[in-house]
This record gives structure tokens, C-alpha cells and sequence, in this order.
């Protein structure tokens, strides 16, 4: 086992984890960065579209606060959210927009355009045509290869914490506060596992929604972090807000592609397939209700009716040309697929899209164990509550991004001054050879299980067949996982089995509807 000694570990190259890895190498701290991929691009903000949000032409960080808690259903934690409309837009501004110089789309003055989405009382999303993830994401991860303080170590799958309560043999560490000192991570090109040990840790690893069967998520995405930090013994809360995107484009059996709700905020309209609008019966607000709501009435419509999808119709309303430029990312992806959207509608469902609850933190990214902060879609921080506003997941990764260095920052020398002790060995238990077909077999499973029974659409008969089914399934993984030889497969199965079942239990723990967990009983 190589053991590899950093000052901070980030687990995942996504926004939120390129913007810490940079403030806190710009304070000169020796940061490691690892990703699973190969293309450290390859993350979930690469592939987001609608934007970040800003600040309107009559805005305020008040307005905006409003925005966010009445779309979380008032589940929302008010001191994060004040703190986020405050600092975030500024962040924007001195991060994006000064440092990575990421490319904004800009009006026809030379102004930075702004777009709408729903639940937003006003425009003051900026975006970069519909690939904002991508622009910012180049960006930033140029800044971060250029940057020798910095390693970024790909193809490294993390499979657990370290802490020194369950990792070394210091009898005593059980009666101290927990305390994080790495984590073990499996090295796709050796075969091999590594420890990583750090005075400090970040969990930046991203969502879980890759274990519903449909989602606008990359394959990765299947939770690892809320598997590791429960395993670790961090707290976790409000698992059971699985935000679902109303609008993604099914085009090939399960795979989905997203259809930014950027385009309902520049005036595409859902539809019934047979061309009747049908969102007013639902909310005042018709297409432009918050992303639950609109959700859950598409869900209603297909079930009611028998769709195998409803419309996005965008060619009504907006000049073929005008399609082009403002969509080219959607425009190229449907027409890919036989779809032309200035001329045809598109069929959407939804999909599984973002995890509102994770790892408890503070307003400064700190979890209940030492050492260990949580970071992006893995982490809880209360701003979304019940249901999350639209371009509001990049503006939380920067804040929180930014804050967690801060913090570390703060008390350097508490940071700096520890040396992780001797960590046990790790032992290769596993002989037999993994199975790829259990593998991907067990993981379907669990993705049906998910979407069926832990869906949008909740009831006390599903979730108590979700516990039962997953339950068994994590008992059988964990065996298989004891006795096989180790692969990323392998270890993303228990993850996200692992997740599943947190989630599914959090729901059936919460018998109130509320945002988007819907129980019918
Ligand atoms: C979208 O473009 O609709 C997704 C943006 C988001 O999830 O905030």
C-alpha cells in the first residue's frame, strides 16, 4: 500500500472542489485533488446548462433569499441562504468572472445576459449559451493544472475514510471528538489501494442520482460520499429530497439527456402529446412552477393518461434562428436524435436530477467529524430545503467552496500542525474474480427499486418494499464485496446500494409531504 501525505485531500474535481483546491493553494497549502474519471472533466457540473445565478436589474440579496426559501417550501435553513445571497453574487464577480475569465453570454450592449428560470421572480441568471457547467468547468480546471501547488490524481476511486477511530490501533481515539485523516482510495491503473493521509479533508464528490433508473446525472454520480461519510460516522439530513428535473429528453432506452429549464424560461410551454397546455390546473405559474410541482404534474399527466411523455414546445415561441444560438448544446443533442427543435417539440420526462440533502454541514462546510468538510451536491448546508431553486447548486459550490478554505485558513497552525497517525494496513481479502454480470444485474436492481418505489411519487407500501429489497441486496454486496477482487464497479455497487438505502429510509422516516418528497400515504 503507498501512502501518500498531503495537507488537504479533495475528493472530486468538480466546481466546488476546483474553487477550494485553488483558494487553498493560493495560501499555500500542498493540496491533492482526486477524480474517478480519466478526463478529469468528466464530472457533474461539465454537463450542466442552465447557469448560475447572479444578481437581476431589480434584484436584492433579500428577493433572492425569498426566491430560494419559498422554493424549498420553507424547509429551508434562513442563516445559510441570507449568507449565500450575500456573498455568492460577489464570489461570481471575483472568482468567474475576473479570475477563470469564464465566457458569459453577453445582450446585444455588451451587458451580461440574463436569463430566467423557474421560481425566479426576475432575470438574473448569466449563463453561457446552454453549456454553462462546461465553460466553468474548463475554466477552472485549467486553473488548477496550471497551479504547482496543486496534484490532480485521476482513475482513483475512494472506497472509505479514514479515521482514527476505526483505522489505526490507538485504543484511546474512540473516547476523542472523531477525527478524519484521509481516506483509502483505489487506484484504477495499479489495481492497487492508496492511503491517503491529510491533516485536512474535503468531500466534494457530487451527487447520487445515477441510482435512479432515469437521470440527467453522469454515470458516476452514484453517491460514494454519503456512503463513505456515513460509514464514517458523519450526520446526515434531509436524504429524502430528491429533486427530479421535469424535463429530460429519453432518447435511448434509459438515458436521458437534459433539457434546460433555461428554455421554459425564455417561453417554451409544456404540452399534452396531442398539443393542449396543461400546467395552469396545477400552479398559477404554469410551466415556470417550481421544479417539484412541475415535476410531479407531468409524473400525474403520463400516469393519468398513459403518455410515455408530454411536450417541450419551443418552436412556437422562439425563432428558429434565435433556437440555434441561445440552445446550440439541446439544439445539436435532439436533432442527433431526429428531433429538430425549431420546427418539432420535444418529448420530455422526468428524471432524477439533484440530491437537496447530504452530509450536515455548517456555514463554513464543516461536518460533526474533525477535519473532515463536505462541499457541492454531497453536502447539506440547508440552503435548498425541501426542493432546490434553479441555478442555485453552482452558487452554492462556490460559496462553500470558498468558505471551507477560509475556515482551514483560520486556524492554520490547528490544521498544519497535526501528522495523522500510523494507519493499519490495508488487507486484500477479496480472491475470487468480480462477475461483472452480478455487478450490473445488482445495480439495475437497485435503480428500478429507486425510481419505483422511492420515486416521485411515495407511498408507505413502496418504501416499506425499498427498505426490504435494499436491505437484502446491501447484505448480499457487502459479502460479494468481502471475497472479490477490487474494481470500481465493485466498490461504486456498495456506494450506491449503501445511498439507496439511506435514502429510502429517510423517506419512509417522514411521513409529511413536503417540496419534492411527495407521499400519497
Ligand atoms: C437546468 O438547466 O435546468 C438545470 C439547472 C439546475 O439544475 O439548476
Amino acid at each position: 500500500m503507498d501512502v501518500i501525505k498531503t495537507d488537504l485531500l479533495i475528493i472530486g474535481g468538480g466546481m466546488s472542489g476546483c474553487v477550494a483546491a485553488l483558494r487553498a493553494a493560493s495560501h499555500g497549502l500542498d493540496v491533492v485533488l482526486t477524480v474517478k474519471e480519466k478526463d478529469p472533466l468528466e464530472c457533474n457540473t461539465y454537463h450542466a446548462q442552465g447557469g448560475i445565478v447572479y444578481k437581476g436589474k431589480k434584484d436584492s440579496p433579500e428577493e433572492l433569499a425569498k426566491d430560494i426559501l419559498v422554493a424549498g417550501d420553507s424547509a429551508g435553513y434562513p442563516p445559510a441562504v441570507k449568507m449565500m445571497t450575500k456573498e455568492g453574487p460577489k464570489l461570481v464577480k471575483e472568482i468567474l468572472i475576473d479570475w477563470a475569465n469564464v465566457p458569459f453570454s453577453t445582450d446585444s450592449s455588451g451587458d451580461l445576459h440574463l436569463t430566467g428560470e423557474a421560481a425566479h421572480s426576475v432575470r438574473r441568471i448569466i449563463h453561457v449559451d446552454d453549456f454553462t457547467g462546461k465553460a466553468i468547468e474548463t475554466s477552472l480546471m485549467k486553473l488548477v493544472k496550471e497551479n504547482s501547488n496543486i496534484s490532480v490524481n485521476t482513475m482513483c476511486v475512494a472506497i472509505d475514510l479514514l479515521t482514527e477511530q476505526h483505522h489505526t490501533n490507538d485504543l484511546m481515539a474512540v473516547y476523542r471528538k472523531p477525527t478524519c485523516m484521509g481516506a483509502y482510495l483505489f487506484n484504477i491503473k495499479s489495481q492497487r489501494v492508496d492511503a491517503y493521509l491529510a491533516k485536512a479533508t474535503i468531500l466534494a464528490t457530487g451527487g447520487f442520482s445515477r441510482i435512479y433508473l432515469f437521470t440527467t446525472n453522469i454515470e458516476g454520480a452514484i453517491g460514494d460520499g454519503f456512503a463513505m461519510g456515513h460509514r464514517a460516522g458523519v450526520d446526515l439530513i434531509n436524504m429524502e429530497y430528491v429533486q427530479f428535473h421535469p424535463t429530460a429528453f429519453r432518447y435511448k432506452d434509459s438515458k436521458c439527456f437534459l433539457i434546460s429549464e433555461a428554455m421554459r424560461g425564455e417561453g417554451a410551454v409544456l404540452k399534452t402529446p396531442d398539443g393542449n397546455t396543461f400546467m395552469k390546473k396545477y400552479h398559477r405559474d404554469g410551466s415556470l412552477a417550481p421544479r417539484d410541482v412541475v415535476a410531479r404534474a407531468i409524473h400525474k399527466e403520463m400516469f393519468e393518461n398513459k403518455y410515455p411523455h408530454v411536450l417541450l414546445d419551443i418552436a412556437s415561441y422562439m425563432k428558429a434562428e434565435k433556437i440555434k444560438t441561445r440552445f446550440p448544446n439541446i439544439y445539436e443533442t435532439c436533432l442527433a436524435h431526429d428531433v429538430d427543435i425549431t420546427s418539432q417539440p420535444i418529448p420530455v420526462v422526468p428524471a432524477a436530477h439533484f440530491a437537496c440533502g447530504g452530509v450536515k454541514v455548517d456555514l463554513w462546510g464543516k461536518t460533526n467529524i474533525d477535519r473532515l468538510y463536505a462541499i457541492g451536491e454531497v453536502s447539506c448546508t440547508g440552503v435548498h430545503g425541501a426542493n432546490r431553486l434553479a441555478s442555485t447548486s453552482t452558487l452554492e459550490c462556490l460559496v462553500w467552496g470558498d468558505r471551507a478554505i477560509r475556515a482551514i485558513i483560520k486556524d492554520k497552525d490547528y490544521y498544519l500542525e497535526y501528522d495523522p497517525p500510523k494507519i493499519k494496513e490495508w488487507i486484500y481479502t477479496g480472491v475470487e474474480e468480480p462477475d461483472l454480470a452480478l455487478i450490473h444485474q445488482d445495480m439495475n436492481v437497485l435503480r428500478y427499486v429507486m425510481w419505483n418505489y422511492v420515486g416521485l411519487d411515495r407511498t408507505k407500501e413502496r418504501l416499506k418494499r425499498a427498505i426490504e429489497d435494499l436491505t437484502h441486496l446491501k447484505e448480499d454486496v457487502e459479502n460479494f464485496y468481502r471475497y472479490t477482487t477490487l474494481s470500481r464497479e465493485l466498490i461504486e455497487l456498495r456506494h450506491a446500494i449503501h445511498t439507496g438505502l439511506l435514502v429510502a429510509q429517510s423517506a419512509w422516516l417522514n411521513k409529511r409531504s413536503l417540496g419534492c418528497h411527495y407521499r400519497r400515504s
